[in-house]
């Protein structure tokens, strides 16, 4: 298997200690010990974990909270992964062959087409274009199925954009994979995280769709939103079957996911509505603040105000270039941002709405004074 890098490893690996790191898509990290405190935890109890191998499929009290998290998956839905990215490199390996065509939206998190394309399929992209909120048409994917498409891969909310697909339209891509039996996978990373104020977690695109179709899967992950990005617990969500298939390709990858991540995981979804508003509490602030910063700012970006997630992915206006525009802030302000151009998109960048306040507001003011 051949495959190509990840473009934006380089760029997060070498400006990670910057003072102001706003290219992550992660919210700003929580320590062992202030997620045990938010989640009224003993830290003793850390020094009963048993280093025994769990159950490869994750641990049964670890999958009952994921369960927590769906409202019509069963238990035998699920499978713990080390990341959202085996759960995806598993699904991929059993469900697709070389030559099959697989339909993923672009600007898109560059794994979910370079890992089908690493497996011989064809990759066709629905274009996300700003005027239409950064949201795939269905009549687009209408238009790029063939006897030979295989699978359709949505990510909701959406990275780089923060876009978010409403109930009927998740319905509506649903009933084309019906119409044309092929897969469809959501990749639902940001789940946690709807940005309008008071709505909790968004419905799955697995419950949304297995009213009217059965070859519907998720993929889900308790790192990004709730700040445990080191803590690499993610899952899928499947038929058994799949799931099955998956566990068994997974025996040749990292076989279990390590004990502490799977009791610290299995905690934090416990105490989801907790850390959830926390995080919440901190990025709606910042929201406010880009809201208006952009607002004064637009002669200068064209900006989508993100509606789920944490990131968001700003335009430069007047022909400026996103690198050149992201290494000044880096050399002048020591503000890390992601260039557009790991997503193929060259005047965009991104940008992390989920860091300390006091730093976000004070990278926002360098900004304006560039
Ligand atoms: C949309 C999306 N899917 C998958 C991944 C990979 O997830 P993980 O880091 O849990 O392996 C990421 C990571 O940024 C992502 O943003």
């Amino acid at each position: 298997m051949k495959i190509q890098k990840l473009h934006m490893e380089d760029w997060l690996a070498d400006h990670q200690s910057v003072q102001y790191n706003l290219a992550e898509s992660g919210f700003n990290d929580f320590s062992v010990g202030e997620l045990l405190t938010l989640c009224d935890e003993d830290p003793a109890h850390l020094g009963n974990i048993s280093l025994m191998n769990p159950d490869t499929r994750g641990s049964l009290g670890l999958r009952r909270e994921i369960l927590q998290c769906y409202q019509s998956a069963v238990i035998e839905n699920i499978l713990v992964t080390v990341g959202v990215t085996e759960a995806l490199f598993a699904f991929f390996n059993v469900i697709l062959e070389p030559g099959d065509e697989v339909i993923v939206e672009f600007p898109e998190f560059q794994t979910l087409y370079e890992l089908p394309k690493a497996l011989d399929c064809n990759i066709k992209f629905i274009n996300l274009v700003t005027g239409n909120g950064f949201l795939p048409e269905p009549k687009n994917i209408r238009e790029l199925i063939t006897p030979k498409t295989k699978l359709i891969i949505i990510n909701n909310p959406h990275n780089p954009t923060g876009s978010v697909l409403d109930r009927a339209e998740i319905l509506e891509i649903g009933k084309i994979a019906r119409e044309n039996d092929v897969y469809l996978l959501f990749d639902e990373h940001y789940k946690f995280l709807p940005l309008e104020e008071g709505t909790r977690q968004l419905t799955s695109g697995f419950d949304i769709c297995r009213e009217v179709h059965h070859k519907v899967a998720a993929v889900g992950s308790v790192t990004k939103c709730f700040g445990l990005n080191g803590l690499r617990v993610g899952w899928l969500l499947a038929d058994p079957q799949i799931i099955e298939a998956c566990r068994e390709f997974k025996h040749y990858l990292t076989h279990v996911t390590p004990p502490i991540c799977d009791y610290l995981a299995e905690r934090a979804l416990q105490n989801k509505e907790k850390i959830i508003a926390h995080v919440k509490h901190i990025i709606l602030k910042n929201l406010e603040h880009l809201n208006s910063f952009m607002e004064r700012n637009q002669n200068r970006f064209e900006y989508t105000p993100p509606r789920g997630g944490l990131v968001c992915f700003p335009k430069l206006k007047n022909g400026q270039d996103g690198a050149s525009f992201c290494r000044d802030m880096l050399n002048k302000h020591n503000i890390s941002l992601l260039p557009g151009e790991v997503f193929g998109m060259n005047p965009y960048f991104r940008l992390n709405i989920g860091v300390k306040s006091d730093a976000f507001a004070a990278a926002l003011q360098a900004m304006e004074n560039l």
